[in-house]
């Protein structure tokens, strides 16, 4: 089949579905200039994930090459403080005058609910929440919250005495504070999920009638899962992606460019 034809298949599936879920990895954001993790220049490449991707190997780091990880901190950070939602987000949003739509992200930067979106699950947290190590919420940040810790962790980069400087900057979303020890509310490797939003993700996806995977490698689990899972319940997966193939239907390019054309097509309002 070709482009236009996958186009159209897909655009009659979401016409038809009775419920749409819209599951997103770090592709759908990567044209708001936050960089995936598995692409070349993604962070994976640039910071090792047995250094970069787990609380221990974060301390270790802490202690052994805070510059480096300061670095690591500013690079998450700063383009998700700066992050606006593009064209796929609003896509997605806007589905929801259609019919029944559940977003299901595997990101962090909260870029769907800026963009309208009412059902969000995600599955790997949000920087935007700081909780203690039971995941009780102690604060909300707003997005100036976070420019400012990551203009303070700039200037750590090239400043003298990296660790101390770093915990310093790093106190409004990590550290020990008043009310204990206080975190940003991101999954990393060897957390568990929390629990209430992989259970919606896992009911909406057995629900589904349609799936549209947008930016997702496919390699994280359990998330990866939830494809699957929609399968099983007899629901269609259209894959939205320039590199990744898996699902009913592969609209190849980017999300920002093929969601809004998809939304067209079904409903003629892209
Ligand atoms: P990956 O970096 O593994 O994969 C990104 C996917 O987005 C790839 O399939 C790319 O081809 C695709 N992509 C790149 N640019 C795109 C664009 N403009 N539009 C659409 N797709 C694009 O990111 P995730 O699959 O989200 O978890 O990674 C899953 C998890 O691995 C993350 O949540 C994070 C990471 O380690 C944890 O840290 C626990």
């Amino acid at each position: 089949m070709n482009t236009n034809e996958n186009l159209l298949l897909a655009a009659e599936w979401l016409r038809t579905s009775r419920h749409t879920v819209v599951f997103t990895g770090a592709g759908v954001s990567a044209e708001s200039g936050i960089p995936t993790f598995r692409d070349a220049g993604g962070f994976w490449s640039d910071f090792p994930i047995e250094q970069f991707a787990t609380w221990q190997g974060i301390a270790e780091s802490a202690v052994k090459r805070p510059r480096r990880l300061a670095d690591f901190v500013y690079a998450v950070l700063e383009p998700i403080a700066k992050a606006e939602p593009n064209a796929a987000h609003r896509a997605i949003a806007r589905l929801e005058q259609h019919g029944l739509v559940t977003v299901v992200t595997q990101n962090v930067d909260n870029l769907h609910q800026a963009a309208g979106s009412g059902a969000v699950h995600e599955l790997h947290g949000s920087f935007y929440e700081i909780v203690t190590p039971g995941g009780r919420i102690v604060r909300r940040l707003a997005r100036h919250d976070l420019q400012r810790v990551a203009e303070s962790i700039q200037r750590v980069r090239s400043g003298v005495a990296p660790l101390a400087r770093l915990l310093w900057s790093l106190r409004p979303i990590l550290g020990v504070g008043p009310r204990g020890f206080h975190r940003p509310n991101v999954v990393l490797f060897g957390d568990a999920l929390p629990e209430r939003a992989w259970s919606q993700a896992l009911d909406a996806a057995r629900d589904c009638s349609c799936l549209i995977q947008v930016g997702c490698s496919g390699t994280v689990l359990p998330a990866a899962m939830l494809p699957q899972e929609a399968k099983a319940g007899g629901a269609r997966v259209i894959t939205i992606d320039p590199h990744s193939s898996h699902g009913d239907v592969w609209l190849s390019g980017t999300a920002a460019d093929i969601l809004p054309q998809l939304a067209a097509a079904a409903y003629g309002d892209g």
